[in-house]
Order: C-alpha cells, then sequence, then structure tokens
C-alpha cells in the first residue's frame, strides 16, 4: 500500500520517499514530512513556540503555543491567523476573508485522479494510489478537497485541489493554488528558470531571504520570463549529493511560485494559477479544479531529480503514438525561407534533405492566407495558392513520394486584423469594449474560451488535416495576452477569463489529437515561451527555443534539462552566422547541440558545401544510431556552463551498457592542460571500451580520473565520445 493512515497520520510512500501529514487535535492538518523513507511518525519534529504577535486560535484557550501562523500547514488559509502567504484566498458574500479549514474524511483508492477539462499525470490502477482528504469552513461551507496522486515506483506525488461551495451563497475564489508545504527546518536555495524570448530557461539558484520570493507570469502563457517549475534545494546540494525537492506545474497559462522565509526561517512554497489573472465566482452546489503539481525529491541531488522528473513526463505525461517512439528527424523552412517561398523553393528543400537521410518536411508560417508578412493572414487557414499554385495536396503528394513525411505550421489561437476571418468575426477578438487591445507581432488574439472560437478553429484544421497526408503539425504561439475580456461572460466573472482560454485550449488540443492519433504534435511559443508540463500532455515535444545558435543552446538546454525530457526537446541545425547572434559556429559543434533533443534543421541545405552536406547526412545518421539512448538513457549534466568553459552532457543506457559524452568546450586558451571530464552513473566494476581507439577504461576510473578531452583549437568546439561496457 502507498497509502496508508494510522493514529490520524498520513503516510504516502514511494519506493524512495515519504511524505507525511497528520490531523491535530484541533482538526488542523499539519504538514511533517517530505523526505527520505523512514518508518517513523515525523511529529515529533513540530515544535510549538511562544512568538510573540503570532495569535492563537480560539478552542486553544490559553495555550498562547498553539498557532496557525508557527505551524507547517498542509493547505494555509487567508484571515484566520496565519499570517503567511496563503494557499487558498476567498471573498465571502458578507465581503468577509476568512477561511478556517478543518478535517472533515478522507478516501483512498486505487489508481489516480484525473482531473476534469486539465491534463494529469496518468497512471495504470497497479501504479498509482489517490488520497482525498476534505477540509471544510464550516461557517461558510466551502470544501477544499486536497488530491495526491502517489506513484509507487516513479517516486512522485502529484498534489491538486478541490474547491466546492456547499454552503448558501456564491464565494469568489481569488486565489487556488495547486501546492502549499511547509518546510520548518533546513538551510535552503532556490532554482529557478528565467528568461527572455530566444534565451530560456536559465538556470538560476540563490539563497532564500527573509519574506517572499516569486517566479511567475501574467502573459497568459507559462513564458519565456519564468517557467513553471521551481527546486529547493538544501545548501551545498550538487548533481550527485545533497536533498532536493522539486516542483513543476502542469499548466501553460499564468502561473506563480512563491517562496516565504518566515520570522522563524520556516519556508513555504504555494504554486498555482497566477492570482493576478484569476477570480472565479463558485456558485452553491458548484466546483473548482486547479491543475496538478508534480513534485519528486531526491537525497542525491538534482541529477536524481532530474531523472525522476524525465520519467514521469516521459512515461505518464506525454501520450499518444509518438510518446516513446522515436521522432521523425526534420527539416523546417523557416530559417531557411521565411515568408518567401513557393512550391518549387518547398520542394527542392525537401529533395536535398531526402538525399541526405532526413524524414520529414515541415512546412512553417505562411503557407495559408494573405500571409506574405507577419502583418497578415492569422486565422485564415486555407491554402494560398500564389504560393502553393497546386494547392497543398499536390504538394504533400510530390513530397510524400520522395519518401519524406510532410508536417505544417499553424497558429490557431491568433488572428491578424487583415484577414478575412478578422472582418467576418471582429467580436471573437480578445479586446475590452471602448479600448485599443495590445497589439504584438502586429496581431491580435482569438477567445479561446469562446466555444464558437474553438469550433470554428477545430473545422478549419480538421478539414486541412482530413484532406491531407499531414504527419506533423507545429502549433505556434506568438504574443504574451493582454486586455482580457470576453462577451460570453458577465462583468462579475470577466477575470474568470484567462484560465478559461486555457480550458479551451486544452479542449481544443484534446479534440485534434484525440481524432488525429497519427499526427505528431510541436508545441511552440515563439520557441520555448509555453515549455511546461500541461502542453506535454498533448504535444510530446516543444520547440525549445527560436534561438538556434549552438553556443546559447547549451545554456537554454541545460536549463530546460532539470525537468523536461530530452525527447520533448525540439533542436535544429541552423545556418551560420546565426540569425538570432550573428555567431558562427561549425556544423559538427551545431549538429552536436541539436542531437540532443529531438533533432532536426532549419536552413537552406542548397547552401551547403559538399563536405558540410557529407557531414549533415553522417550526423542523421549518427542520430539515429544513438536516438534509442538518447531518448530512453538516463541523461546526466557534466558540467555547469554558467561556471566551467564547457558544457558536457552525458546519455547511459540501461544497465549501463553503452554511454554518449556529448558537449561543446567554448573559448581556446593557449598553453593550457587539456579538459578533463568525469563520467557519472557507470558501472564502476565494469570495463568500457572507447570507440575511438578501442582502449579500455574501468567505470570506476571513468567516473573518479575521468577523460581527457583531445587538445582544442578554436571557440565553442563539440567533442563526442561513445563508450561501450565490454565485461
Ligand atoms: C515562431 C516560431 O518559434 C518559429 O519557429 C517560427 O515558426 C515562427 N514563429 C513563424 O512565424
Amino acid at each position: 500500500m502507498a497509502i496508508t493512515v494510522k493514529d490520524g497520520v498520513f503516510y504516502l510512500e514511494t519506493v524512495n520517499t515519504l511524505y507525511q501529514m497528520k490531523v491535530d487535535a484541533f482538526g488542523v492538518l499539519n504538514h511533517l514530512w517530505y523526505g527520505a523513507k523512514t518508518d517513523d511518525c515525523m511529529d515529533y519534529l513540530l515544535d510549538y513556540p511562544d512568538v510573540g504577535f503570532s495569535g492563537n486560535i480560539y478552542e486553544a484557550e490559553n495555550q498562547r503555543t498553539y498557532s496557525l501562523n508557527t505551524l507547517p500547514l498542509e493547505y494555509a488559509t487567508r484571515g484566520v491567523g496565519d499570517f503567511r502567504v496563503p494557499a487558498i484566498s476567498v471573498t465571502h458574500a458578507d465581503g468577509s476573508n476568512a477561511l478556517d479549514l478543518r478535517f472533515e474524511d478522507y478516501h483512498i483508492r486505487k489508481g489516480k485522479y484525473a482531473i476534469p477539462g486539465l491534463p494529469a499525470v496518468y497512471a495504470d490502477e497497479a501504479e498509482a494510489e489517490t488520497l482525498e482528504i476534505r477540509l471544510k469552513d464550516t461557517a461558510s461551507g466551502v470544501n477544499v478537497i486536497l488530491l495526491y496522486g502517489v506513484l509507487w515506483d516513479a517516486d512522485v506525488i502529484t498534489r491538486s485541489v478541490v474547491v466546492k461551495n456547499e454552503g448558501s451563497a456564491p464565494v469568489v475564489l481569488n486565489r487556488v493554488h495547486s501546492l502549499c508545504m511547509d518546510i520548518p527546518y533546513g538551510d535552503w536555495e532556490w532554482v529557478h528558470f528565467y528568461g527572455r524570448h530566444t534565451m530560456e530557461r536559465q538556470a538560476e539558484r540563490a539563497a532564500l531571504i527573509h519574506g517572499i520570493q516569486e517566479s511567475s507570469s501574467t502573459r497568459g502563457a507559462s513564458s519565456h520570463q519564468q517557467n513553471p517549475t521551481m527546486l529547493l534545494c538544501e545548501k551545498g546540494c550538487t548533481e550527485t549529493t545533497g536533498f532536493c525537492i522539486g516542483a513543476a506545474l502542469m499548466y501553460s497559462g499564468g502561473f506563480q511560485t512563491q517562496l516565504e522565509k518566515d520570522q522563524l526561517d520556516q519556508v513555504r512554497v504555494v504554486m498555482g494559477i497566477n492570482e493576478d489573472t484569476f477570480s472565479w465566482l463558485l456558485d452553491t452546489g458548484d466546483s473548482f479544479y486547479a491543475p496538478e503539481v508534480i513534485l519528486s525529491c531526491s537525497e542525491h541531488g538534482m541529477g536524481e531529480l532530474s531523472h525522476r522528473f524525465h520519467h514521469i513526463i516521459r512515461n505518464h505525461v506525454c501520450r499518444g503514438k509518438y510518446q516513446l517512439s522515436k521522432r521523425p528527424v526534420l527539416i523546417n523552412n523557416w530559417e531557411a525561407t521565411y515568408f518567401e517561398f513557393d512550391e518549387e523553393k518547398i520542394e527542392k528543400i525537401a529533395k536535398q534533405a531526402s538525399e541526405l537521410g532526413i524524414d520529414m518536411m515541415v512546412l512553417d508560417d505562411g503557407w495559408f492566407g494573405k500571409r506574405d508578412s507577419d502583418t497578415s493572414g492569422l486565422g485564415d487557414w486555407f491554402v494560398n495558392e500564389t504560393k502553393l499554385q497546386g494547392g497543398l495536396g499536390r504538394l504533400v503528394e510530390r513530397i510524400n513520394r520522395m519518401g519524406m513525411k510532410f508536417g505544417i505550421w499553424f497558429e490557431p489561437e491568433m488572428i491578424s486584423e487583415d484577414s478575412d476571418l478578422y472582418r467576418k468575426h471582429p467580436e471573437w477578438v480578445i479586446q475590452i469594449p471602448g479600448r485599443k487591445p495590445m497589439r504584438s507581432r502586429y496581431q491580435l488574439v482569438l477567445d479561446m474560451s469562446n466555444p464558437q472560437v474553438t469550433e470554428y478553429l477545430y473545422q478549419v484544421m480538421s478539414k486541412i488535416l482530413k484532406e491531407n497526408h499531414i504527419e506533423y503539425v507545429k502549433w505556434d504561439m506568438n504574443r504574451s495576452i493582454s486586455d482580457w475580456y470576453t462577451a460570453t461572460l458577465p462583468e462579475s466573472r470577466q477575470m474568470e477569463m484567462p484560465h478559461r482560454y486555457i480550458l479551451g485550449l486544452y479542449s481544443l488540443l484534446e479534440r485534434l489529437t484525440g481524432e488525429f492519433p497519427d499526427v505528431l504534435f510541436e508545441g511552440c511559443c515563439g520557441g520555448g515561451g509555453r515549455f511546461d508540463a500541461g502542453m506535454l500532455y498533448y504535444c510530446p515535444q516543444i520547440w525549445c527555443s527560436d534561438d538556434t545558435d549552438a553556443h546559447e543552446r547549451t545554456f537554454i538546454q541545460y536549463g530546460t534539462s532539470f525537468f523536461y525530457p530530452i525527447s520533448t526537446v525540439g533542436s535544429h541545425v541552423s545556418a551560420v552566422p546565426n540569425h538570432q547572434t550573428g555567431r558562427s559556429t561549425s556544423i559538427e559543434t551545431r549538429g552536436t547541440v541539436a542531437m540532443a533533443g529531438s533533432f532536426g534543421y532549419e536552413l537552406d541545405l542548397s547552401k551547403l558545401s559538399p563536405e558540410e552536406k557529407k557531414e549533415v547526412s553522417r550526423q542523421v545518421s549518427t542520430y539515429k544510431k544513438y536516438q534509442e539512448l538518447i531518448y530512453n538513457g538516463l541523461y546526466y549534466r557534466l558540467s555547469n556552463p554558467y561556471e566551467e568553459n564547457l558544457s558536457a552532457w552525458e546519455f547511459v543506457a540501461a544497465k549501463q551498457t553503452k554511454v554518449l559524452v556529448q558537449g561543446v568546450v567554448f573559448r581556446a586558451a593557449s598553453n593550457i592542460l587539456r579538459h578533463r571530464i568525469r563520467l557519472t552513473g557507470l558501472d564502476e566494476k565494469a570495463k568500457y571500451r572507447l570507440a575511438e581507439d578501442g582502449r579500455i577504461y574501468s567505470g570506476k576510473a571513468l567516473m573518479s580520473g575521468g577523460l581527457l578531452l583531445p587538445e582544442i583549437k578554436g571557440d565553442d568546439i563539440a567533442f563526442e565520445i561513445c563508450l561501450e561496457k565490454v565485461s
């Protein structure tokens, strides 16, 4: 049994971890523990200090040490004496905001709960158990049901929350966070992932300061600027040692992660939908479902924690035909042609690509409506016959005849003012009456909370997919959202719209991915502006960044790898000088970096020299040879590119039989020792043969002494080392 209850204490066990809570004498649910597995009840760690200005609940009478403001709480509220950051905040019909949640009952069942309308971790009955704990605010009738999914083998706990109004009046939900976790002891640092367009998920590690720290998005998407994931590490925690906890919110809209270090040095983490762009009017009898948080922890450093997240996302979040299978190596025409292409140009690119072993031609932006630049055409999802004179069908057929699959780009959520759709349905745009909306990349946003809009998108997109042999869709989204307003809701409910937008988006994705199970959907948002576990439920890969510069990509992919499996990372070789940074790196370096992901190309192959074409063909076959290892092997970060002069990573196959080490040395220097790389995760007693020269090393030597890289001349030079276990 993964979930047991004894004397009011809940034990949620996985193979290596334990999560514990306890209902105390006042019916308050205390958080006791999340960490290494012990047999003990960890309530001996609870302390009841007498802290000035930390009041006591009324029933505690003269016990001045029982305070909601100092206890570790499982789901913190506002207005009843805990002054730290809350997990939930409501406004009752009388205008008050107190919520006094006390334990009511619990249920345990086999299998993993699902969440209506929202993506969630899925598992077989035998792989997971669900715990529901119901808390209630008696005065208002508001029920809060805490949901826990316990995935034994995966060492993962999921959490979600349902708020049910069983009172006699409506209540406004101002904040319903999915995670609340209090950690009373320890010296903690947090790692979060910040960035910007073309520089997503930069890993930043910092000590916690007293007060509240936040990582969040109010952009209507999880965003380039922050990511809905977070690590909490004990000071000194490394890739291979020390304790750390990770949390990933499975949500693609605005989010909020807050960490508070309080007056007693205790830490509280809350994570969920961003309250700045949220409120929800919960009528009597109605329920609200919060998105899910995936949690894991490790005593052996951030590397092991990443492995657990990679496993859960790959095996219990991603779905469909391509979930675990190899993805086609693709060529995308965007950086090769931008908007200037016709049938002939696309066929030429495809022909060259097919000769070099590439599997799929992806036709990016510009194939539809009057889309000759980014000022027009979005919304008109019918083929532009000036560019593709024989229509889409003929182009797809010709490309298929070359032995290549065909994929296509959509940006379904967007609309150009210069489009037939806008002329016909200006009311479908997100815009506040009496105000001019923000334009971004010249475009406006469709109201995805309006079922007429999602129905239209379903009709036009499914028509294209039904009528043509399309095997891949790139689902793009190229702006942040503001001016929230929808004609479909009354004034009092307008701030429900950002969340309803995401529900509409998910419903359309669910419908299309369900109806076209053989199509590979790749998520995109100006690169990786919506790289989150929510999107990965529908799209098993996401275009990682519009920055295709190999040097910068090593940083972006380093940050991305903390939570997201390598198979989810869309990664391409592009032309030099790089279009985003102007930097030139060799084709070998670009290939090596792009191989640490779902691989492809994005350049005009006809401009390559014969040697470069040969290298492309070598890269495609190398990638195909290692694809299984890259997707299913354990991925290790061997260096921190922010602190070292190189970025190095490693894939180790099951049973540690095969090893692929890749990386880039950034800056050359003269008169220095060669770089040494120490490997990780090998069988220390086994012997390994180096593919390059056949030399044999022990696993122990490779992990302790490491390997010397060849002498490196030049900047941003890639290396690749393959080893095979021989005994
Ligand atoms: C942004 C994407 O990230 C690019 O790859 C490309 O598809 C453009 N949009 C097209 O407009």
